[in-house]
């Protein structure tokens, strides 16, 4: 392997390092301990994982966390009106429903139900708009987690090629509105594009997110390019692993990121990121 291993495990425990400095600022500043609410519905076990994870975190900055636990029958109504009174109540800074919901809910009309100041996952249509308009305000967690991971390995997008493998808009879209902030010249490809391996070649710096193992080929890379997998997928065997040949890639890539321990943590560190900056706005509204 030539790459350098981008890591996101250490550059995450930094991030949440200092921001457990700045909640204990907060409390001797005599304001509250900010509140995350996050919702699960129905019993998705890698879903599970990932609402943990967030608790976990929590505790580890000094924020206060609230898990709403719903069955998979939960009704479109019913989750509606949780966010309702969650919009309401003081006492919480962020709210974030994990995704995938069941079947028989919109998760689109869900996600709109969220104030938009207190959606700390970014993904409101005004949260999306606001990154659009070059004015953004809450940032959805991955593509700004991979920003800052890219910021802290001193990997200026500006005038690079970037291409970001998959549209999708927990992932894709947000990545491409967030290189174009960084002023990269940003090409999206998805499952119409004609020719992703001569697309890949092209960049700089290559940002993946399709959730397909081994989906996009080390041969493609360019020679020095930067990669960031975003990909999580479980192998038969249990193990996991990234959207990009790992092995094959690290061979050609200047910089890269394993997984796990390279996008993943940086998700999570960003959501409690925003988790503190709804609570300052929350502050500022009193
Ligand atoms: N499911 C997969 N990724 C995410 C995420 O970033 N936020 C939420 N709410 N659900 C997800």
């Amino acid at each position: 392997m030539t790459a350098q291993l981008i890591d996101g495990k250490r550059v995450s425990q930094e991030h949440l390092e200092q921001l457990a400095t700045q909640v204990q600022e907060r409390l001797a500043q005599n304001l509250r301990r900010p509140c995350l609410a996050v919702v699960l519905v129905g019993d998705d076990p890698a879903s599970a994982v990932y609402v943990r994870n967030k608790k976990r975190a929590c505790e580890k900055v000094g924020f206060e966390s609230r898990a709403y636990e719903l069955p998979a029958t939960t009704s479109e109504t019913e989750l509606l009106s949780l966010i309702d009174d969650m919009n309401a109540d003081r006492d919480v800074d962020g709210i974030l429903v994990q995704l995938p919901l069941p079947a028989h809910i919109d998760s689109q009309k869900v996600l709109e139900r969220i104030l938009p100041h207190k959606d700390v996952d970014g993904f409101h249509p005004y949260n999306v708009g606001r990154l659009a308009v070059k004015m953004p305000l809450m940032r959805p967690c991955t593509p700004k987690g991979v920003m800052t991971l890219l910021a802290a390995y001193g990997i200026d997008p500006k005038g690079k090629k970037a291409v970001v493998v998959g549209a999708s808009n927990i992932v894709g879209r947000p990545q491409a509105l967030e290189l174009l902030l960084a002023r990269a010249t940003v090409t999206i490809c998805h499952s119409a594009t004609q020719n992703l391996a001569a697309e890949v070649a092209a960049a700089d710096i290559v940002v993946v997110g399709v959730g397909q193992p081994n989906f996009v080929k080390g041969s493609w890379i360019k020679p020095g390019a930067v990669v960031i997998d975003v990909g999580i997928n479980r192998l038969d065997n249990g193990k996991l692993c990234g959207d990009v040949e790992f092995d094959e890639a690290a061979e050609r890539a200047g910089m890269i990121t394993p997984v796990p321990g390279g996008v993943g943590p940086m998700t999570i560190a960003t959501l409690m990121e925003n988790t503190l900056k709804a609570a300052q706005i929350h502050d500022s509204e009193v």
